[in-house]
């Protein structure tokens, strides 16, 4: 049996919110470069402009996961860095800024993972309808045939969309991520396009022998605020929604039928071929799970008929991010991902807690010991989980909440830019060294 020793470690990062330069290198605007010009819709009035410099201080970032001890570097590709207006020539100065992040990895001996869509679609494609436009299904494809010839040759795991329904279900139907988009039409035609495309995208990478390629899903443990079967329903159709949407049409399953409204929206979109064309074996699944929501029944909401009842509503401790950190999600869901196929290799491909820049890093320590602990257990099932990503290396720039979570292991010196371990870095440090993995 293995045990957790044998987990690989590693850490994911995001181009859109790392990477600044926003404008250097011959890069295109991206929906996040267009959506911060308007700071309002950021928490703290903060843009990623700079973020944390990734794109000049790759070296030390990179050097940083080495000197902690970490075997796995997940990084996400900026579509409008490779491809500066969304299509037509390709940007030179993108391929190789990657090939120097590819090959730094490669030199100090850290494995490159490649995220091909981490949520900054080139404004140039938002022009033209962005996701809600189904021709963004072919600039993908193109797109993604173009990091293959370049990067394939030394990046052998990739995951190809990171968290489609929060990317569409913020972007275009709350409209509270770029591009600011909302309704139940945005996101339908947006989430179908965006699933598809991941489908025509993992068969253009799976045409190169030897690549492992899967998809990053966010995970949400969804449970009842009352004990009676009109909130257990509603746990049900909230489930469908968060859980299983972005999973089960790849899995031969369609859209779930528990959500009929919307499936009859989404259904508007889908053209004959499209389920069949859906039905792809990913080579993993990776699982990203942060918090739990309690649900009730509320008939007045429309397309689910369901209400958050947030946590400060239920006594609960919130974190930064204002989320119920649930840590035992973990193992709720490698267990329902074994269940769908017990053969199938999983990942926490992201997997971190946001503290308030005043809150002790202890509490991250304790947080990742509870996920240890959670890892344990479902080895001891043995469901096949390989290893764990942390989410995240630096403190960076998240989304509508601007800088003020950090998630982190190491800190960010907004002005200098200047790095700092955290407590969290030095004890996985210790962690790794002692256990050897
Ligand atoms: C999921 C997303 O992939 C990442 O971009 C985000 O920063 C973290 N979760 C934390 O919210």
């Amino acid at each position: 049996m293995r045990n957790t020793t044998q987990l690989q470690w590693g850490v994911t990062i995001a181009a859109a919110q790392t990477e600044g330069a926003h404008d250097q290198g011959g890069k295109g605007a991206s929906i996040w470069d267009t959506f911060t010009t308007n700071p309002r819709v950021i928490k703290d009035r903060s843009n990623a402009q700079v973020a944390t410099d990734f794109y000049h201080r790759y070296q030390e970032d990179i050097d940083l996961a080495v000197t902690i001890g970490l075997k796995i570097f997940r990084f996400s590709v900026a579509w409008s860095r490779i491809l500066p207006t969304g299509t037509g020539a390709v940007n030179p100065e993108g391929i190789a800024f990657y090939n120097r992040v590819i090959d730094y990895c490669l030199s100090v001996g850290i494995t490159p993972w490649i995220t091909t869509y981490h949520w900054d679609l080139p404004q140039a494609l938002q022009d033209i309808g962005g996701w809600r436009n189904r021709a963004v299904v072919t600039h993908y494809q193109t797109y993604i045939t173009i990091l293959r010839t370049h990067f394939a040759d030394r990046v052998k795991n990739w995951i190809l969309v990171n968290e489609a329904i929060v990317c569409i279900g913020a972007g275009y139907f709350l409209g509270i991520h770029a591009p600011g988009k909302r309704g139940i039409t945005n996101f339908s035609a947006s989430i179908h396009h965006l699933l598809l495309a991941q489908a025509k995208g993992f068969k253009i990478l799976k045409a190169v022998e030897g690549l492992t390629v899967g998809t990053a899903i966010s995970c949400t443990k969804i449970d009842a605020y009352r004990d009676n079967s009109r909130d257990q329903k509603a746990v049900k159709r909230m489930d469908a929604l968060m859980n299983r949407l972005c999973i089960e049409p790849y899995l031969g399953m369609g859209y779930p039928s528990e959500i009929p409204t919307i499936t009859r929206h989404i259904q508007k979109f889908v053209k004959e071929g499209d389920l069949e064309e859906m039905q792809i074996d990913f080579d993993f699944w990776g699982i990203q799970t942060y918090a739990r929501e309690v649900v009730k029944s509320a008939w007045y909401v429309p397309y689910l008929g369901v209400m958050t009842v947030p946590p400060r509503k239920r006594n609960v401790a919130v974190s930064v991010m204002g989320w119920e950190t649930y840590p035992q999600g973990t193992r709720y869901f490698a267990e329902r991902f074994a269940a769908y196929d017990p053969d199938k290799p999983l990942w926490l491909s992201e997997c971190g807690m946001a503290l308030a820049e005043d809150e002790d890093d202890q509490l991250r320590v304790n947080y990742y010991q509870q996920v240890l602990a959670e890892a344990e257990k479902i080895l001891e099932k043995g469901i096949k989980l390989q290893g764990i990503l942390l989410w995240t290396l630096v403190d960076n720039f998240e989304w509508a909440e601007g800088y003020i979570p950090k998630f982190g292991i190491i800190s960010l010196n907004q002005k200098t830019l200047e790095r700092k371990m955290k407590k969290t870095a030095y004890w996985l440090k210790n962690y790794l060294a002692a256990t050897n993995n």
